[in-house]
């Protein structure tokens, strides 16, 4: 068996899956953001390993015997995120996640005196990133910032407590602006650039090879057997790749899960640094990826539920019941600001349109609509990038939704296939990562693309009717732009 860690935003979930692949247990732990002040946004890596742990216990207590019979573990988790350790491997602070905006004018520094650099990294250095976050500190909090020895990314913080090692892989390193995405080695220049050396990074491995074996006192508690190995892994969106079997060159995706990707595979390193999109390393080794990366996804959903106090399942069927053509009311999805393609955390959230005749079910289909409209703009930076979209897959939580995949469909005007189990997206990838780094199979035999639920293609008349509403969406946020900031 193989097990599927990962320490995603919103809740860490597991996966347990056999020779065969199918899934045999899954346990999923909910966590909490803290936004002590207007744009941060933490997590306590503590809480991330409590979390672990109790999904772990969940599954012992599920299935005991099929712990026992795990060979390997492999980690996915949210990507750019600084977890930073004292001399004793203990976080100093809580861990600065992927949608933090207050290290805005630290990238564009960056940016600024180091030109030749976002090739390199490819990506300009924006706030979500691992780097200006060191900017920020060194700044801000410089008793911190000085005794940091090492920085590590959200799940290698699990690989440590499994493991007692300081490793990280490719696809993950690849998020922090100091990985040298050509090379797949650490970046000195950028290291230097942040205050930082080789000494404060973790070593290095490729996804699917071993990083290290568990602990005796992990292996005791969970049933598992002292040589279980713990998988290089990969950030989120390389995991997800992974499980969708998207490993060769052109596969596309969209991922809904609390932020939002447009993912393609690519067999050469292909930055487009001016187009916004971020070039990184995949996790199989002589593999990239180009990707537009949202800040949010179905996590504008869950906050809409929230705020309606409603059930998602429930709002989502009263508002497929209603749909019939684009909504009156635009939604600019940037709650937590905006990555691709405005490289903006001061963007906010905005419902425009409202009439008195405006319902609930307009809000939400608003929301599934504004996310898709943003899914617009990722599809334009790829085709800037070089890479034009002629069908995709989508993963995640949003791909549940049937009525969201079609809004998506028309919206892309391109034909979307939805797949079986596809919400465990990255947990199911770090598994065969797993698998990989313990067997050796051929990444082509192991990482195949799951069964099509269906292929969703575009409705004409929708397609017809969004082409305005998207110029409209685009138009909205450049006339609120001087309003954000
Ligand atoms: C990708 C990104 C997010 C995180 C959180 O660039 O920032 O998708 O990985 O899941």
């Amino acid at each position: 068996h193989y097990l599927g860690i990962d320490v995603g935003t919103s809740a860490v979930k597991t996966i347990l899956v056999n020779e065969r692949q199918a899934t045999i247990a899954e346990a999923d732990i909910g966590l909490q953001i803290s936004r002590p002040q207007d744009l941060w946004s933490e997590q306590d890596p503590e809480a991330w390993w409590q979390a672990v742990q109790k999904a772990l216990d969940q599954l012992l207590a599920k299935d005991a015997a099929a712990l026992t019979d795990v060979r390997g573990i492999g980690l996915s988790g949210q990507m750019h995120g600084a977890v930073l350790l004292d001399a004793a491997n203990r976080p100093l602070r809580p861990a600065i996640l992927w949608n933090d905006g207050r290290s805005f004018q630290e990238a564009q520094e960056l940016g600024t005196k180091h030109p030749g650099l976002s090739r390199t990294m490819g990506v300009i250095p924006m706030p979500g990133f691992t780097a200006p976050k060191l900017l920020w500190l060194a700044r801000h909090e410089p008793g911190t910032f000085s005794a940091i020895r090492k920085v590590l990314l959200p799940k290698d913080y699990i690989r440590l407590q499994l493991t007692g090692d300081i490793m990280s892989e490719m696809s993950d390193a690849a998020g922090t602006w100091w990985l040298d995405e050509a090379k797949r080695d650490w970046s000195d220049e950028a290291l230097a650039a942040t205050g930082l050396t080789r000494d404060h990074m973790a070593s290095l491995v490729e996804g699917s090879q071993a990083s290290g074996t568990v602990r005796a006192a992990i292996a005791r508690r969970w049933n598992l057997r002292s040589d279980v190995v713990v998988a290089g892994g990969a950030g989120d969106a390389a995991a997800g790749a992974v499980g969708l079997g998207a490993i060769q060159d052109g596969s596309v995706f969209v991922s809904l899960g609390t932020s939002g990707q447009l993912f393609v595979t690519t067999e050469i390193f292909s930055p487009a640094p001016e187009a916004l999109v971020h070039s990184f390393c995949h996790a199989l080794p002589g593999r990239w990826f180009q990707m537009a990366a949202m800040l949010n996804g179905a996590g504008s959903l869950a906050w809409a539920a929230n705020l309606l106090q409603r059930d998602i399942g429930e709002l989502l069927r009263d508002t497929e019941a209603a749909f019939c053509k684009p909504s009156d009311v635009l939604f600019l999805p940037y709650l937590a600001g905006e990555r691709t393609p405005h490289n903006n955390p001061h963007a906010r959230g905005v419902f425009f349109g409202l009439s008195p005749d405006t319902h609930q079910t307009d809000l939400v289909q608003a929301v599934l609509e504004g996310v898709a409209y943003s899914f617009a703009d990722a599809k334009q930076a790829l085709e800037q990038a070089g890479t034009p979209l002629a069908q995709a897959g989508i993963i995640g939580g949003g791909s549940r939704s049937r009525l969201w995949t079609r809004i998506f469909a028309s919206v892309l005007n391109v034909p979307i296939m939805r797949y079986a189990g596809s919400d465990k997206g990255p947990a199911f990838g770090a598994a065969r990562l797993a698998r990989l780094a313990v067997t050796g199979e051929a990444p082509e035999d192991v990482c195949t693309a799951p069964a099509i639920l269906e292929t969703i293609t575009p409705e004409p008349s929708l397609v017809e009717r969004y082409e305005p509403r998207i110029q409209a969406f685009r138009s909205l946020y450049q006339s609120l732009r001087p309003e954000f900031m």
